[in-house]
């Protein structure tokens, strides 16, 4: 990979802090150092840092080790913030925000940051880049606080993250956009100019603005997702297949095919907290975001919707046993937030059945899990089961030969909860087979 990215000029070599080497402030971090810089990842957690600078990346991210090993000779990670400003300019905030229970973000670690920095003696020659989603008006909150502790030389910009799991790096280098938001334009140009190599549109604009976007592009794509899943549903009802609907979707170019998959809905770290943030901000300001309440149920109400196909299929499922084959939220990574599986999962133990389950990655030790029997492969936990449920489309998983495991289940039953397995193939093989608003296919289903 060469140092200037993959666009335009070069950048300056700048020194980067990051706090926080959690999952963005690793990827950025890493990234940024790929293009050149000096990065400094400062975190609380010791055995984290230990790890880091031992060489072993703590969280599953396809390429990211490879990337860190190679740009090694200019990461540094510590505990001391002290350390971490001292060695930088330009400081990336990336510590998380989890949900609290009214569905605001929690934002004690970003104010923590702040107080701390007023400790250490931050001055005129940093300027923090907020990475972390926070709420439409933290960026202001932070900067009064910043003047208020006698930090007003400290610069503040906000620069929203639109990494996907699984494929960070990448979404990182090749950004479709980067959004800067700043008070001040020189602290935007600075961070701006970072990621002018990669030859993206940058969006300048005001720090609430900049908030906003990231909230309403999560937002949008979580309603996307809803609103095919709804649209797949009417399918069952009226015999159409919802995989050629979302084609013929997709192909008008205002609409895009881009999340127009229908499935047992959305889950991870992020659309399920943002959405209910942003829920939660309008209704805090006053205004009800009836739209958002919607794709929120719609999205509880699709992870339930497989309970009803097994029990068409099987009637009761008190002791029946269901294989739930992956369980990550979605492939290529091992995270299980607001997972579909679990929900599934505990249903599905609560009406009685036996569950065991399969993934590639996930900790099997999860307390999360407890009830359900793992296995070690796919094979192993289909076998002598009454239904197998895709959950999670592991290319491994559908690569299983279905043909061969076919006659080790008691029935052969299989719910697509992803549709990405042909059910005319499927059906041919012998199973019972249903997908999410999909019919066996004859014409124009899109591979
Ligand atoms: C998402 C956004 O895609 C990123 O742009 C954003 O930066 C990130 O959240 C964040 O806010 O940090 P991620 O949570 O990694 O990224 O996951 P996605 O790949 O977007 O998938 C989210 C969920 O939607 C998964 O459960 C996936 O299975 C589901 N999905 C996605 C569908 O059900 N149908 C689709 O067509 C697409």
């Amino acid at each position: 990979m060469s140092e200037a990215g993959e666009g335009g000029a070069p950048a300056a070599r700048e020194r980067i802090g990051v706090i926080g080497a959690g999952y963005v402030g690793l990827v950025t971090g890493v990234c940024l150092a790929s293009m050149g810089h000096e990065v400094t990842l400062r975190d609380i957690d010791a055995e984290r840092v230990a790890s880091l600078d031992a060489g072993r990346v703590p969280i599953y991210e396809p390429g990211l080790a490879e990337v860190m090993a190679e740009h090694a000779g200019r990461l540094t990670y510590t505990l001391s913030l002290e350390r971490m400003l001292e060695r930088s300019d330009i400081i990336f905030i990336a510590v998380d925000t989890p949900p609290t229970y009214s569905g605001d973000a929690d934002l004690s670690r970003v104010m923590g940051v702040v107080e701390e920095l007023e400790r250490v003696g931050a001055d005129a020659r940093h300027v923090l880049v907020m990475k972390s989603t926070v709420p439409v008006g933290t960026g202001e909150r932070v900067r009064a606080e910043l003047d208020a502790r006698g930090l007003g030389q400290v610069g503040y910009c906000s620069n929203p993250e639109f990494l996907k799991e699984g494929a960070a790096i990448a979404d990182f280098l090749h950004p479709d956009r980067v959004v800067v938001g700043s008070f001040a334009a020189a602290d935007g140009d600075r961070v701006a100019a970072l990621y002018a190599p990669l030859g993206a549109p940058i969006v300048r604009t005001t720090v609430p603005t900049a908030e906003m976007v990231k909230y309403a592009s999560n937002a949008f794509l979580a309603t996307k997702i809803s609103f095919i899943n709804e649209i797949a549903n009417v399918c069952e009802e009226v015999g159409a297949d919802v995989a050629v609907v979302a084609h013929g979707m997709g192909l008008d170019s205002r609409i895009g095919s881009a999340f127009l998959r229908a499935g047992i809905g959305f889950g991870g770290s992020c659309f399920p907290k943002d959405v209910s943030a942003l829920k939660q901000l309008a209704g805090n300001s006053g205004y009800h975001f009836q739209l958002l309440t919607s794709v929120i149920e719609v999205n509880e109400l699709q992870k339930r919707r497989v309970i009803g196909k097994l029990k068409k299929h099987l009637g009761t499922l008190e002791g029946k046993r269901v294989a739930l084959l992956g369980l990550a939220f979605k492939p290529e990574t091992d995270d299980m937030r607001e997972a579909s599986s679990l929900v599934l999962a505990a249903r599905l133990l609560a009406e009685g059945a036996e569950v065991s389950a399969y993934d590639p990655i996930v900790d099997i030790s999860s307390d999360r899990l407890k009830g359900v029997t793992m296995s070690a492969s796919a094979e192993e936990a289909v076998a002598g089961a009454d239904a197998a449920v895709l959950v999670t489309e592991w290319t491994s998983i559908l690569a299983m030969d279905w043909a061969a495991v076919r006659p080790t289940m008691r029935s052969a039953v299989v719910i697509d909860g992803r549709n990405a397995l042909d059910p005319l193939e499927m059906t041919r093989l012998g199973f019972t087979f249903e997908g999410i608003g999909r019919i066996p296919a004859h014409v124009g289903v899109p591979s």
